[in-house]
């Protein structure tokens, strides 16, 4: 082969044996390890062929029909079956509502959501990070804004009850009133209770605000059809693709079409969301859709609509609902009291155990969450509690008696954790060099972090053989 052919033809493991060797470390870790981070998923061999195609390769920006580049004849068939799944997908009229599905992913399409509908320096509220709600929702701290969506737009948070973890509803009702936002976002990233969107709605009217539904986290079990669906009450809807849904990291947003409102005098006002959101999206804020993406999305949608994705999302709740239990069981407490959707907020304090420590043993023994606030913490920066999800798991085919075991690993980290910290003493970092250096524990962590690789590596992965 030539020079230039070699480059272009040969496989990445001849061409490049030290970025292979990583993807290859990368696979094994994902493979031996327990994947308890609520966002994340396994995708399949379908949608990761879709992101390695031919589609990669073209421009298309515009909407199908309208590009600017020629040569868009299947783009755009590849594009619009992703619209009609999509659509199909949530059961959806499209009489009453569209959808793009250009975004790149979750964050650049919620900043499209607020583009299309307001003003810079619009207001918005949304759930506070800490209590649970995401990034986007127009996240700062009383000394910074730290959120695109907070520099750009005027945002008030609403909180959770510090006692029962669950959204204060009448409290946002009252700070809706004084704030008076033109969009309130009913969405989260770290609550196990089901939405009230009748509610939302009510608020979002009472204040002459669009209520937007971020659903992130849930579109997987919105899909299946398991807990509420936010499309009863919501004028947009946005979701990432690579959560629960299982399909490729990727955004996409709905919008409604057709009649908002009728007038005392009967004159109908139309939603004019469709061309405020396309163009919010291209141009205004992205430039050529990802192709292989919006491919992923079709074949992620077609997955969407099997018995067989119902059945793994009613698994993916048994599994949180059993994990949970498990937990109370072994002691713990746990925000809200319990959970009806795909993660379980773990309160550590009544444990004597902070998030830090309990995500860094856990990751020692090969069991992948994230620390996290709980309702009444006192500091962001030092969370109290730990999340923990079970989509990831549940595609590798664990089941509620799995999750037993899950649980006895994790109350066995957890207790390791605490036995390591009364030699190690308050800080971080002598708790990180006990595990690692202190002779007492060295073995312990290992022998458990064995145990953990050894049970993980039966269930198998999604995707290719070893990459
Ligand atoms: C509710 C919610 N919205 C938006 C996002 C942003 O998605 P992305 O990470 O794809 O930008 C997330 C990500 O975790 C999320 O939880």
């Amino acid at each position: 082969m030539s020079g230039n052919a070699k480059l272009l033809h040969e496989n990445v493991w001849d061409q490049d044996p030290e970025l292979m060797d990583l993807i290859k470390k990368e696979k094994q870790r994902q493979l031996r390890g327990l994947e308890m981070i609520a966002s994340e998923n396994f995708t399949s061999l379908s949608v990761l062929q879709c992101l390695s195609s031919c589609l990669h390769n073209k421009y298309s920006e515009g909407l199908p029909g309208q590009r600017y580049y020629g040569g868009n004849e299947f783009i755009d068939q590849v594009e619009l079956l992703a619209q009609k799944r999509a659509l199909e997908a949530y059961r959806l009229n499209p009489e009453e509502w569209g959808v793009n599905v250009q975004p790149y992913s979750g964050s650049p399409a919620n900043l499209a959501v607020y583009t299309a509908l307001i003003e810079p320096h619009g207001r918005i509220m949304g759930l506070d990070l800490p209590d649970g709600g995401h990034l986007t929702h127009g996240f700062m701290t009383p000394t910074k804004k730290i959120s695109a969506t907070s520099i750009f737009f005027e945002s008030m948070p609403y909180k959770v009850d510090p006692v029962t973890g669950l959204i204060d509803y009448d409290k946002l009702a009252e700070t809706a009133k004084l704030f008076k936002p033109k969009v309130i976002v009913a969405g989260i990233s770290c609550y196990s209770r089901c939405l009230d969107y009748k509610r939302f709605r009510e608020i979002s009217d009472a204040n002459g605000a669009y209520l937007f539904a971020d659903m992130a986290h849930i579109s997987g079990l919105v899909a299946a059809g398991i807990i509420p669906s936010p499309f009863e009450y919501a004028d947009v809807v946005s979701t990432t693709t690579h959560k629960t849904l299982r399909g490729p990291r990727a955004g996409v947003i709905f919008f409604r079409k057709g009649v908002r409102s009728v007038k005392a005098n009967g004159d109908k006002v139309y939603y004019d969301l469709e061309a405020r959101v396309n163009q919010a999206v291209f141009p205004g804020l992205q430039g050529g859709p990802h192709n292989n993406a919006i491919a992923g999305i079709a074949s992620a949608f077609l997955q969407a609509q099997t018995p067989e994705f119902k059945e793994y999302q009613e698994q993916v709740v048994k599994n949180s609902r059993s994990l949970c239990a498990g937990l109370i069981e072994k002691g713990y407490s746990v925000a809200t009291g319990g959970t009806d959707v795909h993660l379980v907020l773990v309160d550590l304090r009544p444990a004597g155990i902070t998030g830090a420590r309990a995500e860094y043993i856990l990751e020692e023994i090969s069991i992948a969450c994230n620390k996290n606030t709980v309702p009444g913490d006192k500091s962001a920066l030092n969370p109290s509690g730990i999340r923990l999800g079970t989509p990831a798991l549940t595609t590798r085919g664990l089941g509620e008696q799995d999750m037993e075991k899950v649980v006895d690993f994790i109350d066995r980290g957890l207790k390791l954790s605490k036995e390591i910290a009364a030699v190690s003493g308050p800080k971080l970092v002598d708790f990180k060099e006990s595990v690692h250096k202190n002779a007492q524990f060295v073995p312990k962590v290992k022998a458990l972090r064995d145990e953990v690789e050894l049970f993980s590596s039966k269930f198998p992965l999604p995707g290719y053989e070893d990459y």
